[in-house]
């Protein structure tokens, strides 16, 4: 059988800034294509490099006219390789081609009916009026040369446009979103029967081509890598495992503030199931250590963060002649691009298990790093890791450090640690841990006054929290049935020694965050 590289048959996404611009992406690669972003000002050189087999230019906010609008270079226009505009990618297309395009009278959000003017190769299998999903203030008023009109809806005479002959199309509506009904047939359209791609990018190709590339980076080396049993380290781990078998060391450190019964699952699934190479450290007495005392949440976080490079040098040295890093860097990381670099991210200092020192002096091996998160979680399960781990909602570097809220200590993790227990416990009971993105418990150490028995009590609270989210950057909290949260509440103050009191957190974020801390 002829073996096809994935990377054969690529979609350039040129980005001008959309809020949808990684969906873009990612409906394209739900179609099995590989599919890249950049931003809208790489040269042209660049460009015809990548040797894509279409170009998607994204939505983005700005004015096609004005003054400090982004624009491509028009060589993309000769390179004979299809293009589709979005929103503001038809209208820069317009604009560099002569057409003429104004703000809307009638600016249009939401849903709108499209009608075909023409028969067109982006229509096929469509069935109008469709159901389309519009956001823009300006709109294309008159077209460019050789272009014509090929749908239109009640605001816009002009909502899609197309040269066949340069092969060039536009559409004023996202196809990207899912109030788009039909929209991911029209990009199968664009990127199947216009750009002639075939579907080479499967999760099943990915993991044979990429265990060949690791194979030929690392060569005969030594690679080391931060187990965290999150996601992204976990199948990373896998895949090297599987390219490298021994020449992988992974390392775990319990930083002692794990949840419970953690440390111990993940030294039975990948040392004694998987079989791999896993070097446990528990240094967990010199995390609590640096922790006595602080209560500042920053604070808490760097402390772990430092600790856990100290501790993680000091056993890569243990190991000798490793030259490898590898990280579960997944693609939204990677992509450089105008739309990502939003002010979101430093509200609170991250740590992951990422961040080692330069001065380790190692080289780094990322194969996860053209993986947007759900590909990550079908490629582990490809390689057969188990749904507790693919599936498994995200938890901070920090860990209960940021849910134990005032200073961390022993007493108190022990006590968070029955309350998570129980509410995960019965939250996967109830069947819906798949559904929420993040549930957990969190430690008020302040006390309030019940009664158990004839006994008057004078105990600490439990917040629970659960929360329903796309990326972490907004969130509402999930409508739990009553009877569950009574539920849980009920055995939190039965089982939980040193707790009489159990409340509900209903505030999203905005204006609140996922964590207390
Ligand atoms: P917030 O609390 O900022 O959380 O709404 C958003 C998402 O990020 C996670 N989170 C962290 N993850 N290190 C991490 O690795 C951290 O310091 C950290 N703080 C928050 C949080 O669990 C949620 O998924």
């Amino acid at each position: 059988m002829q073996q096809h590289d994935i990377h054969e048959e690529k979609i350039l996404v040129l980005d001008f800034g959309s809020q949808y611009t990684q969906l873009i992406a990612r409906r394209v690669r739900e179609h099995k294509v590989y599919c890249e972003i950049h931003p809208y000002s790489i040269d042209i050189e660049t460009i015809r490099k990548f040797s894509p087999k279409g170009i998607i230019l994204s939505g983005g906010p700005s004015s096609t006219y004005g003054s400090s609008a982004p624009h491509v270079d028009t060589g993309v226009f000769a390179l004979n390789v299809p293009i589709l505009g979005i929103c503001y990618g038809m209208q820069e297309i317009a604009e560099q081609l002569g057409g003429e395009v104004g703000h809307s009278e009638q600016r249009e959000f939401g849903m709108a009916s499209l009608n075909a003017l023409t028969d067109d190769p982006l229509w096929a299998n469509l069935n109008f009026p469709e159901q389309v999903w519009m956001s823009h203030g300006d709109k294309v008023l008159a077209l460019p040369e050789g272009f014509t009109a090929i749908g239109a809806t009640e605001n816009a005479a002009i909502a899609a446009f197309a040269n066949q002959e340069k092969r060039v199309w536009g559409l004023q509506f996202h196809p990207e979103v899912v109030h788009t009904v039909n929209g991911q047939q029209l990009l199968k359209n664009f990127v199947y029967s216009i750009c002639g791609c075939g579907g080479l990018w499967t999760m099943h190709s990915f993991i044979e081509t990429t265990i060949a590339d690791i194979r030929a980076q690392v060569g005969a080396g030594k690679v080391i890598l931060g187990l965290s049993g999150g996601v992204d380290s976990s199948v990373a781990a896998m895949l090297l495992h599987k390219a490298l078998g021994d020449q992988l060391t992974c390392i775990f450190v319990n930083n002692g503030v794990l949840r419970h019964d953690e440390a111990e699952q993940v030294q039975e699934m990948y040392g004694r199931h998987f079989k791999m190479n896993l070097r446990y450290v528990d240094a967990s007495q010199s995390f609590l250590d640096l922790l006595v005392g602080v209560t500042d949440p920053e604070k808490k976080r760097k402390i772990i963060g430092n600790e856990f490079i100290r501790v993680f040098e000091d056993e890569a040295h243990e190991i000798e002649d490793v030259n490898f890093l590898a990280q579960g860097t997944l693609y939204p990381d990677v992509i450089e691009s105008v739309s990502f670099k939003g002010p979101s991210a430093v509200i609170k200092s991250h740590h992951n298990v990422g961040g080692l020192p330069e001065h380790m002096k190692l080289e780094l091996v990322e194969p996860l790093r053209e993986l947007f998160k759900d590909e990550v979680r079908e490629v582990g399960r490809e390689l057969g890791l188990p749904s507790e781990v693919v599936d498994r909602q995200p938890f901070p570097g920090p860990g209960l450090a940021i849910r134990v809220l005032g200073e961390v200590t022993e007493a108190r993790l022990k006590i968070l640690r029955q309350a998570d227990a129980i509410l995960l416990e019965e939250i996967r009971a109830a069947g819906l841990y798949l559904e929420i993105w993040q549930s957990f418990a969190v430690l008020i150490p302040v006390k309030t006054v019940g009664v158990m028995g004839d006994e008057r009590t004078y105990e600490k609270v439990i917040a629970l929290r659960a929360v329903n989210s796309r990326d972490g950057m907004t969130a509402d909290w999930v409508r739990l049935p009553y009877d569950l949260l009574g539920r849980i509440a009920n055995r939190i103050i039965n089982e939980v020694r040193g707790v009489n009191r159990v409340v509900y957190d209903i505030s999203s974020k905005p204006p609140g965050t996922i964590e207390w801390e």
